[in-house]
């Protein structure tokens, strides 16, 4: 999403979105140890048996003993792609890109084809590509229909419709003004919400091509059905008037990154569905002074009204379900209680339609980014890598109890009971010395029982459902809004962005309110003055550019509670301060506000941005890089004064652009296919911000029928594309 509008629809002069709700008090790193990180080659130990499921197949990468025998990333092999402000998708010169799908397309035979005009009808969007295309996946299609990963010329693709943005172009005329919703509009957009699973299949010059009316293609909306398992199923959390033994809910919402599980199921993550939720003026008195205290950590406080207003559009239960405020005698005769159902870790089987999707909870409920696995080993536990977005919040992971069995490839939910329902949580502390600990999350354990302060833990659901105030009490460290994560399929190391946080202040600074000086993992402090389109200026203060962390568990154990850490790149833009550009980035490679992160199974990892820092010079961009390992750098002292520990500096040959998107959208989404031949992107709301007229075609951006047409000047909308070489090599290479 962008960093305009989550919380508030109107466009904000601020980089930041998200906001502050983490109050606690948890200490910070003022100090740095000097000590070097221990020698890379003992911490590197153990990662020899680690088995890659990226390709698909329990293919061992081998990686004890010395570098050379390491297997490495394939070198970078394309010319930069310059910065620009071009209303197309730009590729390296010898590559081609195609789209694949786009808002409102037809997934299904009967719908009419997408008109620019609006006029689709809500009911219709139950079988149309939704909105706001973000988080992917691809997994290979056997001929008898089941789940094939080494697989590349046919699959299915799911990809997550995050939001309905500005200037809601799914509309005829654009959102209709008023205190209330129009019913139809806000149906529109519940089915805009959510997941598209479509059959791909591979065509010429390894392009790819939709299967129109696949008995595999579904949309997962903001109204389907789906169950609550792991340790709040049947929770009096849960229970509403729709399920008032809380073991059901309907819909998922603001889907923003993803997983997948090496058995074969896709994993969409609810980030921001604070935007669709409401709560009364007055509720706080109708409530304990416990639900009073969870409300307000997780950014509900009473009298909050959501953006979509979606609980005005009638008095029928599908509106009224948004309002999470006490209007009935009990729990199970309202909504008090929608805010819980939202902020999880969702498994659908893509390989079965009629299964409903299973909401996660042994995960843990905050604004899931993503959740990402470690790469699977026969007889280690099933590891999940998860950061909660938002100004201040905490990185996670999940250890499942029980340990992985290839024979579990294809057992869809099934599979997902075994490794997903039971395991153990944690949240990560980074220690100035470059050292981590994991932290666990179990009731009974680190004072989270039922005469722990602030907030008292009833049960393991009450500490999964209040993560975050669970966290809180055990001193996690507070980042700079963690986005997607990563891990390297050749030494199992995890890479995680921290896209910007404009709630920083200098160390020598007095923090005010919800403020943060920075730490050793979060050490910048500076200022970045931006171009405004009518001349004028602003200021971004803080961290407005962002970083990306990496951290290696100790020994290589993904089960380990201990890890090492550094700051693998600082984005910057290249004629920053050099207490800024830390990483020393150059034309060929400065960017800002990393978001997407994805590691191809070759091991080259790609970053997307989600940008409004350095957008007054290029739109957001993705770029390709070939990274070395933790501890591979040295010590630095940040701008602000904080001492940190950073990656080595980045290369031409190490980090360069290969794309650059159309106006005013966010890079979020991607892809490849097991044989790195063909690349998805998801290009997420071009043109949102610019005023948009729709009777006189006005719009911020004609993409995608810009990338064909300069002259175009229909509503722009969020796609996938293909990316390609024309000599049908691999990507990147
Ligand atoms: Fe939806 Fe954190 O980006
Ligand atoms: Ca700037
Ligand atoms: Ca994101
Ligand atoms: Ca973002």
């Amino acid at each position: 999403m962008t960093d305009r509008t989550d919380l508030t629809l109107a466009p904000a002069n601020s980089y930041d979105d998200n906001e502050i709700v983490n109050a606690s008090a948890n200490p910070h790193i003022e100090q740095l140890i000097a000590a070097r990180l221990t020698r890379r080659d003992t911490l590197r130990g153990g990662m020899g048996l680690v088995a890659s499921t990226l390709l698909g197949g329990l293919s061992l990468s081998a990686c004890g003993g010395g570098d050379d025998d390491k297997p490495k990333a394939p070198a970078l092999g394309f010319a930069a792609v310059a910065k620009n402000k071009l209303d197309v998708v730009t590729v390296p010169e010898g590559y081609q890109v195609s789209i694949l799908h786009s808002l409102g397309d037809p997934l299904m035979f009967g719908d009419e084809s997408w008109k620019d005009d609006g006029s689709e009808s809500a009911e219709s969007y139950n079988r149309r590509v939704g909105d706001a295309h973000d988080g992917m996946h691809w997994f290979g299609l056997s001929e008898a229909g089941a789940f094939q990963a080494e697989r590349s010329d046919r699959g299915l693709l799911c990809v997550n419709h995050e939001y309905v943005p500005a200037p809601f172009g799914l509309h005829p005329a654009g959102r209709t003004a008023g205190a209330a919703r129009v019913a139809s509009e806000v149906d529109k957009e519940i089915y805009a919400h959510g997941v598209s699973i479509c059959e791909v299949r591979r065509g010429s010059d390894n392009g790819m091509a939709m299967v129109r009316g696949s008995r595999f293609n579904r949309r997962v909306t903001s109204a389907t059905t789906m169950d609550f398992t792991g340790p709040v199923k049947g929770s009096a959390l849960m229970a509403t008037s729709f399920s008032p033994t809380g073991t059901q809910t309907r819909g998922t919402n603001n889907n923003c990154a993803h997983g997948y599980t090496p058995w074969g199921t896709y994993l969409t993550c609810e980030e921001n569905y604070l935007n669709v939720i409401s709560r009364a003026a007055g509720d706080n008195a109708k409530r304990s002074a416990k639900e009073v205290l969870a409300l307000n950590r997780y950014g509900l406080p009473e009298n909050r009204k959501s953006p979509y207003l979606w609980e005005t559009a009638g008095s029928d239960d599908l509106y009224a379900r948004w309002n999470s405020s006490v209007t009935g005698a009990a729990a199970t005769a309202d909504y008090r209680t929608t805010i819980n159902t939202f902020g999880w870790v969702v498994e659908i089987d893509p390989f079965n339609p009629a299964a409903a999707p299973v909401k996660r909870s042994a995960l843990g409920r905050f604004n899931h980014e993503g959740a990402w696995p470690a790469p699977a080993v026969v007889g280690q536990p099933i590891v999940m890598y998860m950061g909660d977005d938002a100004r201040n919040e905490y990185i996670y992971k999940f250890v499942s109890k029980a340990v992985w069995d290839a024979a579990d490839v294809g057992k869809g939910l099934a599979a997902g009971a075994k490794y997903l329902d039971e395991g153990t949580l944690y949240v990560a502390r980074f220690d100035a010395d470059g050292s981590g600990a994991w932290l666990e999350l179990s009731h009974g354990k680190n004072g989270l029982d039922a005469t722990a302060t602030p907030y008292a833990f009833a049960d393991q659901a009450d500490v999964v459902t209040h993560a975050r105030l669970a966290a809180d009490k055990l001193g996690a460290t507070k980042m700079d809004r963690p986005e997607w994560g990563a891990v390297n399929p050749l030494n199992g190391e995890v890479y995680m962005t921290l896209t910007n946080n404009s709630n920083r202040v200098a160390a020598s600074a007095t923090p005010t309110g919800s403020q943060l000086k920075p730490d050793a993992a979060n050490p910048r402090y500076y200022e970045d003055s931006f171009a405004n389109a009518d001349g004028s200026s602003r200021t971004n203060r803080g961290n407005p550019n962002g970083h990306i962390i990496r951290w290696r568990e100790d020994a290589g154990r993904v089960s380990a509670t201990k890890f090492a850490w550094d700051i693998y790149l600082f984005a910057a833009q290249s004629d920053a301060a050099v207490d800024v550009n830390l990483s020393g980035l150059t034309a060929v490679n400065d960017f800002s506000s990393p978001d997407g992160l994805y590691f191809d199974a070759r091991g080259m990892l790609w970053i997307q941005t989600d940008d409004g820092a350095f957008t007054d010079v290029t739109n957001c961009m993705m770029l390709a890089a070939v990274p070395g390992q933790v501890g591979d750098g040295g010590t630095a002292t940040a701008a602000g004064g904080m001492a940190t520990r950073k990656g080595a500096n980045a290369s031409a040959d190490t980090v360069r652009r290969f794309l650059v998107g159309p106006k005013e959208c966010e890079i979020t989404g991607i892809v490849l296919t097991p044989d790195a031949k063909t690349m998805f992107v998801n290009v997420q709301h071009p043109g949102e911000d610019s005023a948009t007229d729709f009777a006189a075609r006005k719009f911020g951006s004609a993409w995608p029928a810009s990338q064909t047409n300069a002259a175009a000047a229909t509503r722009p909308r969020s796609s996938t594309v293909v990316v390609t070489r024309r000599d049908g090599g691999t990507i990147g290479t």
